[in-house]
């Protein structure tokens, strides 16, 4: 499929790659807030599929695409004939004549790795049940802006060095080891970042996710029962919902067993001093996160979801290049 580059998974950036999304995402942020122009892809035709629902990544994207000059074809759960079931592989041999990338979620992340090799332009991952890797693309830019301090002076020579502000911090992980929590644990691996993550018994990450990380990367990953312990004295502070799309059936079980795993402002105060908390939306109040630590001091989660934004724009420059 020529030399063409997806983004499936995290492991599909080098850390360098990953550090200059980083980078162009801030300049991109900074552009947009000073409203310069900067359609820098135009005429550029970007399908998004989506089998489960969506809001952040669904606009996110659209306006992405069309702010670099592009145009979106956005294809929900009943447009296209996938909700009839046309083979995903037909899918993206037919989609890859009419568009320049693909961005696509799904449930099954054997899915997207399909439509990967079977297309011949890039495949985006928005988000499938195992990672969610644009997710935190957003998140690290979040965590880089708010340490870096450098939100108000814009691009410079002087910015500091995405790599080093990220891993001299600690992560936390609190609640469900989901797709999300997959996606941290790769973050950690590629970036070589400290991270501890409590789940409880039973909702754990995913052991090859895990395994890969520890093997092929530079990061500390923790994995505990205790909330607590996985917060203490940590800079980052990420949880998400208990159920996630697709186990609709189990949220009362699950209520049940993630007691004591929600984010308050008593674990929030076990963390550091300066501690940020993120959550990648939507969020169930009183379940996995109180309303005092969302709507408080300390939560990013509005500057994360824009971040979506200004980070899949540069992911797009860059696929799309
Ligand atoms: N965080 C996130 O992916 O949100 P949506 O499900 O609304 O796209
Ligand atoms: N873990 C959540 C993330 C939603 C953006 C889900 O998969 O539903």
């Amino acid at each position: 499929m020529g030399n063409k580059r997806d983004f499936l998974s995290l492991w599909d950036v080098t850390q360098a790659e990953f550090a200059a999304l980083i980078r162009r995402a801030e300049e991109l942020r900074f552009l947009r807030q000073v409203r310069t122009p900067h359609a820098t892809r135009p005429g550029r035709v970007v399908a998004l599929i989506f089998e489960k629902a969506s809001t952040r990544t669904r606009v996110s994207f659209e306006v992405a695409v069309w702010e670099l000059g592009g145009h979106a074809v956005v294809l929900g759960r009943n447009d296209s004939q996938l909700g009839r079931g046309e083979p995903i592989k037909d899918t993206a041999r037919v989609m890859s004549r009419y568009c320049h990338a693909i961005m696509v979620r799904t449930f099954g992340h054997e899915r997207v790795k399909e439509l990967a090799d079977y297309a011949t332009v890039p495949v985006i991952n928005g988000l499938t049940d195992l990672l969610h890797p644009c997710q935190v693309l957003a998140d690290l830019q979040t965590v880089y802006a708010h340490y870096a301090n450098h939100a108000s002076k814009g691009p410079t020579a002087s910015v500091p060095d995405v790599l080093s502000v990220l891993r001299g911090l600690r992560y936390a992980w609190v609640g469900d080891g989901n797709n999300m929590a997959n996606t941290w644990i790769e973050a950690a691996g590629l970036l070589g970042l400290d991270l501890a993550l409590a789940c409880p018994a039973g909702y754990q990450p995913n052991p090859d996710v895990l395994e890969t990380a520890r093997r092929k990367g530079h990061g500390r990953i923790q994995v505990v029962l205790d909330p607590r312990q996985a917060v203490a004295g940590r800079h980052v502070v990420s949880t998400d919902v208990f159920a996630s799309m697709g186990k609709e059936e189990e949220a009362e079980a699950r209520k049940r067993a993630f007691v004591g795993y929600g984010v308050d402002r008593a674990l929030m105060a076990a963390a550091d001093g300066s501690a940020i908390f993120l959550h990648c939306l939507p969020a169930h109040r009183g379940e996995e996160v109180s309303d005092e630590v969302i709507e408080g001091p300390a939560s990013q989660v509005w500057q994360e979801a824009e971040n979506r934004l200004h980070s899949q724009k540069a992911l797009l420059e860059w696929l799309l290049s």
